[in-house]
């Protein structure tokens, strides 16, 4: 990364904590809400699918209120990786409809194993791991068939670790590995009731330890680089 100054610019200040609400959302200086979240990269709107896109992602919010604005971010993060990457309008699209109902599978999960706050059993943990596939399952009617296979492949791992199904690589769907960078980086960033967040250099440097095994390794890159041409405009204020 040329110097790094891009990084620089978003380290916060003494005694702040850098949260995306506050500081990563460079075109309106403010939150962006769903509706914000889901504009169409060609500027015109999606409808109905926008629409039932956004239908699933408030009942996955009612189950699981850690989601509550966390699925939009992801989404705002993973559109903006994708450009990075040199994706088409139409897949930044796909990848961000994706992205906002990514654990839409969780409502198949029990919420007394959802909110466990003790460690879970290797059973509950399946159940877990399950939303992915059931995520997809949910989805698999959309006409846009590429939103589904992102879904049930967003907890796969680079190095074939992962789940569903143990896809390795390029095996992954390019939108899956995006929505994991995306989804790890703003859990760094945002941080969570047991867990610090981090700084954005902090968070991208606990990426690139994981890439080539759990994140792919071109998507890590896209992200510091969109974070290197953009750190200005989302620096703290
Ligand atoms: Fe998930």
């Amino acid at each position: 990364m040329a110097g790094g100054t891009g990084l620089v610019t978003l380290q916060p200040e003494a005694g702040q904590r850098i949260t995306l609400v506050e500081t990563l959302q460079p075109e309106a200086g403010h939150r962006a809400t769903l509706v914000d979240t889901l504009q169409p990269e060609s500027g015109h709107r999606v409808t109905p699918l926008m629409d039932a896109i956004t239908a699933l992602s408030f009942v996955i919010e009612a189950k699981d209120p850690y989601t509550r604005g966390h699925s939009e971010e992801v989404s705002w993060w993973a559109a903006k990786i994708a450009r990075q990457v040199g994706l088409s309008d139409v897949e930044i699209e796909d990848i961000k409809l994706a992205a906002v109902v990514h654990d839409i599978g969780k409502i198949h999960v029990p919420e007394d194993v959802l909110h466990k706050p003790s460690l879970l059993t290797a059973e509950e943990f399946e159940k877990i791991k399950s939303h992915a596939a059931w995520g997809a399952k949910i989805l698999e009617t959309l006409k846009q068939k590429s939103i589904a296979r992102i879904v049930r492949h967003h907890h796969e791992r680079y190095d074939g670790q992962g789940y569903p199904d143990h896809l390795m690589g390029e095996e992954i769907p390019l939108g899956a590995r995006i929505v994991a960078v995306a989804e790890s980086f703003h859990c760094m960033v945002r941080g969570s009731s047991y867990k610090c967040a981090r700084t954005v250099a902090e968070a991208l440097a606990e990426l690139r330890s994981c890439s080539g095994t759990q994140l792919d390794p071109r998507v890590v890159t896209a992200l510091r680089d969109w974070l290197e041409i953009h750190g200005d405009a989302t620096r703290v204020q």
